[in-house]
């Protein structure tokens, strides 16, 4: 029986208002609707957008004083009126478009987590059970936080284009981040040859150990080092998360692909259509993906029994003190906010 007489506690943000800008509040419990379930999440995870939206600089719309955080896991506590596709007891995972449910990303579609939306760092959340995929049998909560936006997105950058990532293709990951490491995994799982980007030489041994074929220094002329390694022919994929699709063009072989993603660098620097000429070269924006992308993607890591590196876990209460840690450490792994204790257990 669902009732009204206990307490949310979640953590605030509003763009721009940086990282001392995020705001504990303690509310009243939302009444259950048709169709929705209330989630008693156990684990949020941090990605880039989140530096973004406290910075001001998320390309999307986010709603002043929104509960933050696009990504989070938890278990099922109680189904509303109508709700079949959960029941209390399922450990889910929160999709960050919760109205993409499969097809093209259209503007019905875009409201997100964490943004439009109240997001996931609450002790519990409403949301319509349409927005949830199980979370994989082998992953812990801390875990499965992960998924919704790097592992996605990663997902989404290798294989939703139509023609995806086969074996023996060359694509390569620029950095060692959230998406970037996933992708090391993922694009494994297709059985590519994996080149990595880093401009930290101490996170080479632990690219290899996720499946990293070739580590490059990212300060030196890595176009060229791709090149040289492929033979002169160049790279079938590249995954851009760093803004750098001049580059990214220079280490392309002809009718390659490159997955625009994002601009860590913080910089766009002007593209040449003539570049694009010469490679005769696809670039594709990605946006995540939808809840079907994600099931589909969920099934791989599960037959795999892939996991995300995590580089640390911090307790609810220090929301601030996990942000600040992930936007000053440039650590190797997640940086995981547990809401409850047991978020990285493993599951029964
Ligand atoms: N379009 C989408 O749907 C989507 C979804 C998710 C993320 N994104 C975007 O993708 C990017 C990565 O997100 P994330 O969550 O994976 O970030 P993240 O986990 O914070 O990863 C950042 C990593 O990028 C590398 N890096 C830092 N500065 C760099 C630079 N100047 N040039 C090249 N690499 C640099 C670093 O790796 P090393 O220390 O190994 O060098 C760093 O660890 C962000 O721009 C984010 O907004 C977009």
């Amino acid at each position: 029986m669902d009732t009204f007489d206990r307490h949310v506690r979640a953590w605030h943000i509003t763009s721009g208002a940086g990282i001392d800008g995020l705001t504990l509040r303690t509310h009243e419990e939302p009444p259950l609707g048709p169709g929705e379930v209330r989630v008693a999440v156990h684990a949020v995870s941090l990605s880039f957008r989140e530096l973004l939206v406290a910075r001001g600089q998320y390309v999307l719309p986010v709603k002043p004083d929104v509960i933050a955080i696009s990504d989070g896991a938890g278990e099922v506590v109680a189904a509303g009126p109508n709700a079949e596709r959960f029941r209390p007891g399922d450990r889910v995972v929160a999709t960050l478009f919760p109205d993409w449910l499969d097809g093209p990303l259209t503007p019905e579609r875009l409201p997100q987590l964490g943004g439009t939306l109240d997001g996931m760092l609450a002790d519990s959340v409403v949301l319509p059970e349409q927005a949830l995929v199980p979370a994989p049998s082998h992953m812990s909560y801390a875990e499965a936080a992960t998924l919704p936006c790097a592992a996605l997105t990663a997902w989404n950058a290798l294989t939703g284009d139509g023609r995806g990532v086969y074996s023996g293709q060359t694509v390569v990951m620029l950095g060692s981040g959230g998406v970037s490491s996933w992708a090391v995994q993922l694009a494994k799982a297709c059985d590519a040859r994996v080149f990595v980007t880093t401009g930290s030489s101490g996170k080479a041994a632990r690219l290899r150990e996720l499946g990293a074929d070739e580590v490059i220094d990212r300060h030196g002329d890595w176009p060229s080092a791709v090149r040289a390694l492929t033979g002169g022919r160049g790279a079938d994929r590249v995954l851009d998360t760093a803004g750098t699709v001049p580059d990214s063009l220079r280490c392309l072989a002809l009718d390659g692909h490159i997955a625009l993603i994002g601009a860590v660098s913080g910089d766009w620097p002007p593209l040449d259509p003539r570049a694009l000429f010469a490679t005769a070269a696809t670039v594709r924006a990605v946006a995540v993906g939808s809840r079907a992308q994600f099931e589909v993607m969920n099934a791989v890591l599960e037959v795999q029994g892939l996991r995300p590196p995590i580089a640390r876990i911090f307790p609810f209460d220090q929301a601030r003190e996990a942000y600040r840690y992930y936007e000053s450490e440039n650590p190797f792994g997640k940086v995981v906010i547990a809401v409850r204790p047991d978020a990285h257990a493993t599951p029964h």
